[in-house]
């Protein structure tokens, strides 16, 4: 029901500078494989496998990334080193990836609206690679929200409680809970201040949208900072329709940020010796 994924990918990642002066942040890698990987891997497993993504410049390597490359896999043909490649032929064999660029960078409402040509008239999912996100009991957290969608049918965000001093840094929502940790969404403010904020359940990088998203983004005026912000068109889409606020099950790392990128290196380096074949022999 879902089948597309839509990546916003454009942006600097100034957080990360000097690191991220000419290769992209999504390309970071947590231990050995980039974040953009993980968040491909999360969408595949909600049942998705076409794959679109909002680049801008300097971003060719998150392509390459999920094509062959044939002098490489020539050179270690035979060898161990070949299971290193192993997950990502698998998902390059499973999707689709279709790209397109952002020319100007004006928020993450003007990317998603840059990404209407690669979905079209249908909902989709929007995953930010830098929160990394594990799911629970096995089940991810676009594989949760898709199946909200299923029931509910309207635009969809994950949210998680945030200290007070940080929900300048999101999107924050205000609502009723209907369910057990789904809310509906009454208002929603990109990046209050502290006195602003109607709550402290913050929007993460997760997303369901209806496709009429698009004609309100086409009409949502510069908001926060001067940008086209999300948060604006989804609360217009709250005051036309339904739009759902989902605490998901699991757990998010900022890897926008060195901290939250630290800690997700550190957790995924010790579940990786745990169930290690994590150094192929030579
Ligand atoms: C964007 C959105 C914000 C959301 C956040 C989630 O902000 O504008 O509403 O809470 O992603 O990661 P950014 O992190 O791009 O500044």
């Amino acid at each position: 029901m879902i089948k597309k994924c839509l990546f916003p990918a454009a942006g600097y990642g100034t957080r990360f500078l000097p690191a991220t002066k000419a290769m992209p942040k999504e390309m970071l890698p947590i231990v050995n494989k980039p974040l953009i990987q993980y968040g491909v891997e999360e969408a595949m497993s909600a049942g998705i496998f076409t794959m679109a993504i909002v680049t801008g410049r300097g971003k060719r390597s998150i392509e390459d990334h999920f094509d062959i490359s044939y002098e490489l896999e020539h050179q270690i043909k035979g060898t161990k080193k070949e299971d290193y490649l192993a997950d990502v032929r698998d998902i390059i064999d499973k999707c689709t990836f279709s790209y397109t660029r952002q020319v100007e960078m004006n928020g993450l409402g003007h990317a998603i609206l840059t990404g209407e040509t690669l979905i079209g008239n249908e909902p989709f999912a929007v995953l930010l690679a830098d929160d990394l996100c594990e799911g629970s009991g096995g089940v991810g957290v676009l594989e949760q929200m898709v199946k909200i969608y299923e029931k509910y049918r309207c635009s969809i965000v994950a949210i998680e409680e945030v200290e007070r001093d940080e929900v300048d840094k999101y999107g924050v929502i205000e609502g009723k809970e209907i369910e057990d940790g789904i809310y509906m969404i009454s208002s929603m403010v990109e990046k209050p201040s502290i006195e602003e904020a109607p709550t402290n359940l913050a929007v993460i990088g997760r997303y369901i949208l209806t496709p009429d998203i698009f004609s309100i983004l086409q009409n949502t005026k510069p908001g926060k900072n001067g940008e086209i912000q999300i948060t604006d068109a989804l609360l217009e889409q709250c005051k036309k329709g339904m739009v759902l606020g989902y605490k998901f099950k699991g757990k998010r790392y900022d890897c926008g940020s060195i901290d939250g990128f630290i800690e997700a290196t550190n957790v995924f380096y010790k579940k990786q010796n745990q169930s290690s074949s994590s150094e192929p022999k030579k």
